[in-house]
């Protein structure tokens, strides 16, 4: 350390700015471009001082300064910078006078980081952690620590963004792939996505995709009585707005050939919610004879031993890979996964990772075209997925590559094992198993009273299914011990007849397994060198970091995303996530099993409708997108409630985000545009010509505030009015609360529903593309209708069906929330507003001389985040992707690229970076202005200059042949800050086009790698 310092000021003396002791109050900076010398943080002055002078007993690790970046003199200087007084000036200047609060956040004051722990570690304390073997889609697992603690609790991979910047992206894309590749090999179909939200809703994508398949016309779509009850109600709820008629039935007596018309798909479970193992080939052969394809809910722990769906004809395969490494967490977040045949590969929802080639021919990886599908097809949609679960996604690909094939199937075939060593004592206490000779893992037992069985369970800490008043099931997993049957035999045992294990674990002797031979898989799995080659954990370390290191998160850089709100997720926020009492719950635990999840949820609640100005909250839906779709629903059904049931239109700008239309549409609302003025605000007067002439059938406005431009609009107030007036409600899309909270709310501005990003305002980390929660806050009128749940209360008395799998979304990493606004107290909350606020405005001002700044109010303010038009140097062939690119050389993740106009980039701070770090990104963006001018100025050829070719990989640096007009030096190391803190692109601009019209979605073999090579 003495001698880095040292060296540092070797530099600076060199550099001609005076050395500075390290013990005086100045500290030397490294910016993109220049080593300054800058005061000590204001906030440690503060802090020392504090020290000194206060009671010995006030504790110092508070939490406000650790999350907001700048303090004291910084924000001063910024003030001047943007040209105002001070912070009250910066507001009145920013937000209209008329929705500004009156009241101070009621959320008490911050904890500090310790005090935090504590409190939660308390309430945690309140879980029971027993055994549930109660399964229903939901298992226990052993999570390989490696992925644990590399994966899960690594910020270089919980703080990435979306990896829609490929270059900078290659590690989880690679990780995603892997997904991909597992799931497919495993559901024996082609195509597979890279993750969705759960397994109820992946089968609600599912359904559509038949009802798609089928043009829309086919409306029947037939459910198996045994696939999971949260799945059949999801399924039902998605289905109402669709006009889609779900049967649910016993689906081997059903007779598809007098349906053949309406036909467009079925549902079964294999093994079915009750653990039975069916051949589904008949039943397949014909579902497809009426016309109609066929979607297999599955596990893929089972897979492994059982014969695969596409073995047996099946058209889609889904569910969740959540027993692949993944804790319970209360219900989430896990990664759904689907996968379907090749003709469905444009029809297929979420995101799918494609192998493409860079412009060096090189191969790479990157998010194929679909991708964008609610943003491409808007209220077309049937879609509405976004944020879904890639960090989840990586855990379960991680598994499967630490275990292998021949891991995989080992945990497979001892979970299996043990079941029919359970299985044998239970038939020796007398017992019938239902699905005897026809399981995995799940025994469906009769009993006399499932109470009394249950309540025994309960007295050894084990939690059963009580399937009806005399069966119940249980579902063994990977981390059950032999204690744990042992214990299970003794539930079923009568007390005066004791089994031994020892003596009912003979029944293995025979060497079979207790499904019809007919289902076991012969076909091969994870062949892939991928899977066979990390499985020692050093091994498994390096290839985990080794994918890390190509990703740039927030561990580098701030990655100033505009409407993403990239912020500080807190260590202290996110170290509660995989405590056992929160992570070791099962969703349908017992209510008396939960008492500390509870308190923690009904204090999140309480703290939300405060934030909002709203009276009650739901916290059920996975992502923002799912969080409108379950508040469209809701005003949905208030109006049919009051006889309005016809109002169905659905007012959106033209600015919305693409998920506002998709899921308006999947509400059953028909979308009708309203326009933005030339500065982008809502054209009031066509938002009121079409609510007049909407009248009788306006159901809502979608309205996101500030704007999707980053603007605080004067008349939002006014259009909620008019939408109100005539008979419509207010659904504010809350991905920009940051920008309101303590300072307005939607409830104030007159909104009567909203959904909040928790995963941009309150801190949970984007994973690379989820996990992330939704959930919606409302006005009392809408209370009743807020999502039920069929296995858990919830919601409001006259709940919409579950919008989520899980009663409480994913429920698991609510605690961050939790932690955020529990340390930061209404005070800090307000500042860190004030700050996002100040941050955005400051870097404005600052790039105001180098590009043109769209859209900014009459005091030339903009909200938390404000758009840089690159359209100007089209001419001289430069585009925000040029730019974009060329920021990931000077070591950043690129702003919002071309939304919400095409051609800009769309930069949002947030309160959590330093002045440092926005002077070092505004410093890379005022230097690529200058390589602008170089090519403005005709000193370079258009085609061929420092951002055309960007990003520069460390491979296309270090090449023999370097035939470009301008230096290596210039294209690796724009500002000298680089040289020490330099993050290389693993790969150059990557080819968009080639990838879609060349879809390969599966880990490619290394012989085609080595063929794109030469
Ligand atoms: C304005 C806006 N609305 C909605 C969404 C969708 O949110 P999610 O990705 O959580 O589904 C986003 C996501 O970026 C957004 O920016």
């Amino acid at each position: 350390m003495l001698s880095r310092l040292g060296q540092r000021s070797k530099h600076t003396l060199v550099r001609g700015i005076p050395l500075v002791s390290a013990t005086q109050s100045t500290r030397l900076v490294l910016s993109a471009g220049l080593r300054t010398k800058k005061p000590m943080n204001p906030n440690v002055l503060l802090a020392s001082r504090r020290l000194a002078h206060s009671n010995a007993f006030t504790p110092l690790d508070t939490f406000t300064r650790r999350h907001v970046g700048s303090g004291g003199e910084e924000v001063d200087i910024m003030l001047k910078q943007v040209g105002v007084k001070n912070m009250d000036e910066l507001l009145a200047k920013s937000i209209p006078p008329s929705i500004r609060s009156s009241k101070a956040l009621a959320v008490s004051k911050g904890m500090t980081e310790k005090e935090l722990l504590e409190r939660l570690k308390s309430i945690a304390s309140k879980n029971k952690v027993y055994r549930s073997y109660i399964g229903t889609g939901y298992t226990d697992t052993v999570v390989p620590n490696v992925i644990l603690r590399n994966i899960m609790e690594n910020p270089a991979w919980y703080t990435q963004y979306t990896p829609y910047q490929p270059e900078i992206a290659q590690g989880r894309l690679e990780s995603l792939l892997n997904y991909q590749t597992m799931v497919s090999d495993l559901t024996g179909l082609p195509i597979a996505n890279a993750s969705l939200l759960d397994e109820g809703t992946a089968a609600a994508e599912a359904m559509l995709m038949t009802w798609q398949a089928g043009n829309r016309k086919k409306n029947t779509f037939i459910v198996d009585i045994n696939c999971h009850p949260q799945t059949i109600a999801c399924l039902k709820t998605r289905a109402e707005a669709f006009k889609i008629n779900v049967v649910v039935t016993d689906i081997f007596n059903y007779n598809f050939d007098e349906h053949k018309k309406q036909l467009c798909g079925a549902l079964i479970q294999y093994p079915n919610t009750h653990g039975t193992v069916q051949d589904y080939e008949n039943l397949t052969a014909a579902i497809h004879g009426a016309g109609g394809q066929v979607a297999v809910a599955t596990d893929l722990m089972a897979l492994a031993l059982l014969k695969a769906p596409g073995e047996f004809g099946a058209d889609i395969a889904l569910g969740n890979s959540q027993r692949f490494g993944v804790p319970l967490g209360f219900g989430g977040p896990h990664a759904a996964f689907f996968a379907c045949k090749e003709e469905h590969k444009r029809r297929i929802p979420g995101r799918i990772v494609g192998v493409s080639r860079d412009a060096h021919g090189k191969p790479a990886f990157r998010l194929a075209l679909q991708t964008r599908e609610q943003h491409i097809r808007r209220e077309k949609a049937t879609s509405n997925i976004c944020t879904a679960q890639a960090l989840l996604a990586n855990m379960s690909a991680m598994y499967a590559v630490y275990h292998g094939p021949e891991g995989i199937k080992a945990i497979a075939q001892r979970i299996h094992n043990l079941t029919q060593i359970l299985a044998e004592g239970v038939r020796r206490s007398g017992h019938t198993i239902s699905n005897d000779g026809a399981y995995f893992d799940t025994l469906s037992i009769k009993v006399e009273s499932a109470a009394t069985v249950c309540e025994k369970a309960l007295a050894l800490g084990i939690n059963l299914r009580t399937i009806n008043p005399q069966t119940v099931s249980v579902t063994l997993d990977e981390s059950v011990s032999k204690k744990d049957v042992s214990d299970l035999i003794s539930v079923f045992a009568k007390d005066d007849k004791p089994i031994n294990i020892d003596d009912a674990a003979t029944i293995l002797n025979n060497g079979l397994n207790a499904f019809p031979s007919q289902l076991k898989r012969t076909s091969a799995i994870l062949q892939h060198p991928i899977f066979n080659s990390h499985h020692s954990e050093t091994e498994m370390l390096r290839y985990i970091h080794h994918l890390q290191n190509k990703d740039l998160s927030l561990v580098h850089s701030m990655i100033p995303l505009g409407s993403c709100t990239m912020k500080l997720n807190a260590t202290t926020e996110m170290i509660p996530v995989t405590w056992p009492e929160f992570a070791n719950i099962h969703p349908f635990a017992p209510v008396d099993q939960t008492a500390g999840y509870r308190i923690m949820l009904d204090e999140l609640e309480k703290d939300l409708e405060e934030i909002t100005g709203f009276d009650a909250v739901s916290l059920q839906p996975n992502s923002g997108a799912q969080g409108e779709y379950a508040g469209l629903r809701c005003i949905r059904a208030y109006h049919e409630s009051r006889g309005e049931g016809h109002r169905n239109v659905c007012l959106i700008p033209i600015s919305a985000h693409g998920t506002n239309p998709a899921s308006a549409a999947m509400a059953g609302m028909n979308v009708v545009i309203v326009k933005c003025d030339s500065e982008g605000n809502l054209d009031m007067a066509d938002l009121k010509e079409k609510a007049e002439k909407n009248k009788d059938k306006l159901a809502a406005v979608m309205i996101t505030y500030p704007s999707t431009f980053g603007m605080f609009e004067t008349g939002v107030a006014e259009a909620c009015e008019v939408v109100h007036k005539f008979g419509g409600q207010v659904y504010m899309d809350g991905a920009n609360l940051n920008a309101q909270i303590g300072l307005t709310s939607p409830g104030e501005i007159g909104a009567d529903v909203c959904h909040m990003n928790l995963h941009k305002t309150f801190c949970i980390p984007h994973g690379g593309g989820g996990p992330g929660m939704g959930p919606i806050a409302c006005k009392e009128h809408l209370q009743p209708f807020l999502p039920g749940h069929p296995l858990v209360k919830t919601g409001g008395q006259n709940a919409i069906g579950p919008i989520s799998a899980a009663p409480y979304g994913s429920a698991s990493i609510l605690p961050i929330s939790w932690a955020y606004i529990k340390m930061m107290g209404g005070e800090g909350l307000t500042h860190a507003t004030k700050m996002a606020l100040l941050n955005a405005n400051y870097m404005a001002s600052r790039l105001a001389s180098h590009y043109e700044i769209l859209f900014t109010n009459e005091n030339g303010m903009c909200g938390h985040e404000f758009i840089v038009d690159i359209r100007p140097f089209g001419q001289y062939g430069i585009e925000a992707i040029d730019v974009a690119k060329r920021l990931q050389d000077y070591g950043f993740h690129s702003p919002t690229m071309s939304w919400p106009v095409t051609n800009t980039l769309m930069i949002e701070p947030t309160e959590s970076e330093s002045k440092i770090e926005l002077d070092r990104f505004c410093d890379a963006m005022i230097g690529i202005r200058k390589e602008i001018q170089q090519v403005i100025d005709g000193k370079l050829p258009k085609k061929d200059n420092m951002l055309k070719s960007a990003p520069h990989s460390l491979e296309i640096m270090m090449a023999d042949k370097w035939d470009h007009p301008y230096s290596r030096e210039t294209a690796a190391f724009p500002v000298p800050g680089l040289r020490e803190r330099k993050f290389w692109p693993t790969v150059s601009r990557v080819d968009d086009a080639y990838g879609d019209r060349n879809l390969m979605c599966t880990c490619p073999s290394p012989e085609e790698y080595l063929d794109q090579n030469e």
